[in-house]
């Protein structure tokens, strides 16, 4: 696989994903990205031209994808709206993209018999209590709670429906909550940090004992690289690093590492519908595809984390106002 084709590889996990295939692949690199408030053209600065180019279009946008698919040996697809707070005030784009641009890529690689590789999420499954002994394992039924999280399993059904009916050359991948670098400051880590590093009180939904089970986007990239290698064509594997955390341990773990005290946040509205648990169960993918985390310790990540969001302040301060009026109206 020489020349790869990843959408939204101008956001957060996307672009990670790039840059592991820059760091360790001989892999040409194609990004399909709309450029949307998530993305970042900063993410990928620097990065060899010879290697790696941007192509700015929509994923819905048939008379864009279908030339540039036909160029390509794969199409890892990350490119979403992803964030659930945004999917509850306005759904419309999540069923655009999410759905119409999925079945978009599909048909081109279908046209084009193109390797895909359709990146998803734990939320397809619903939530589990705090109690369950069981986690989500590849044969969980779908179950997704909000606009976000089922127009996700939409696009995970229609994939398996193009590679059974016609024979597309495709597999899945459902990973949990990630973390690291580059990520939009509306997610709940980065949230945090930037509002500690501005003397805002960190913000949690409710109680804060809903669970998140973390991995760092370097193991998630690492991952989706040993599916398109050795997954096998039709299936679904996890991806988790065995992170469960729940809110309020994060946000102390955050304000520990400012030297702030530990109740120093703001219960907040709860979200409509908060899924209670994630929780994920990779044995399929590490046993059999081999795979291992890296960043087992997520105490040493998020403290990486941390470290890059006080480096970085000049990439996400501009947005931080706007980001944290949205949240206000809402009375989040
Ligand atoms: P993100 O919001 O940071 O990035 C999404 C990218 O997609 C952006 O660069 C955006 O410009 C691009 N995009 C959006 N609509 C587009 C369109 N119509 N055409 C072309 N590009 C478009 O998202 P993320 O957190 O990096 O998530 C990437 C993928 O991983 C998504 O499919 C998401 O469902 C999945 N996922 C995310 C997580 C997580 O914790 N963030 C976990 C599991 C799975
Ligand atoms: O599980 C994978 C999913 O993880 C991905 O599919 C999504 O794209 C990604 O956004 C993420 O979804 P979540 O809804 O779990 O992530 P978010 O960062 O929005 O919230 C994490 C938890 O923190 C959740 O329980 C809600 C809570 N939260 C969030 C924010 C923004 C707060 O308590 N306070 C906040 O300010």
């Amino acid at each position: 696989m020489q020349r790869i084709l990843v959408t939204g590889g101008a956001g957060f996990i996307g672009s990670n994903f790039v840059h592991h295939l820059v760091e360790h692949t001989d892999a040409t690199v194609t990004v399909l990205d709309k450029l949307t408030y998530a993305a970042s053209r900063e993410s990928l600065a620097g990065l060899p031209e010879d290697r790696v180019s941007l192509v700015v279009g929509d994923i819905a946008d048939a008379a864009v994808v279908e030339p540039l698919v036909g160029e390509h040996d794969a199409v890892v697809h990350y490119a979403a709206e992803s964030h659930n707070d945004n999917s509850l005030s306005d759904p419309s784009p999540f069923v655009q993209t999410n759905i119409i641009g999925t079945f978009t890529l599909l048909e081109a690689v279908r046209k084009a018999g193109v390797r895909f590789h359709h990146i998803s999420t734990d939320e397809v499954y619903g939530d589990l209590e705090l109690d369950d002994p069981e986690r989500f394992t590849e044969q969980t039924p779908y179950n997704p709670s909000s606009p976000y999280s089922s127009t996700k399993a939409g696009s995970d059904l229609l994939v398996r429906a193009w590679v059974r009916s016609f024979g597309v050359q495709a597999t899945i991948s459902n990973c949990s909550n990630n973390y690291g670098p580059w990520q939009h400051i509306e997610k709940f880590i980065p949230r945090q940090i930037t509002n500690v590093i501005e003397g805002i009180r960190p913000k949690l939904y409710g109680a804060g004992l809903n669970v998140r089970d973390w991995i760092h986007a370097d193991d998630h990239s690492s991952a989706v690289w040993t599916i398109l290698n050795k997954g096998e064509i039709g299936e679904t594997y996890l991806i988790g690093a065995d992170g469960e955390k729940n809110n309020l341990e994060v946000v102390e773990m955050i304000l520990q590492h400012f030297g702030k005290a530990a109740d120093d946040f703001d219960h907040v509205t709860d979200r409509a519908g908060h899924d209670l648990r994630y929780a994920i169960d990779s044995t399929k993918l590490r046993t059999e595809l081999g795979w291992q985390p890296q960043f087992a310790d997520f105490e040493a990540g998020l403290t990486n984390t941390i470290q890059w969001y006080v480096d970085h302040a000049d990439w996400w301060r501009p947005a931080k106002q706007a980001t944290e009026a949205t949240y206000a109206a809402k009375g989040q």
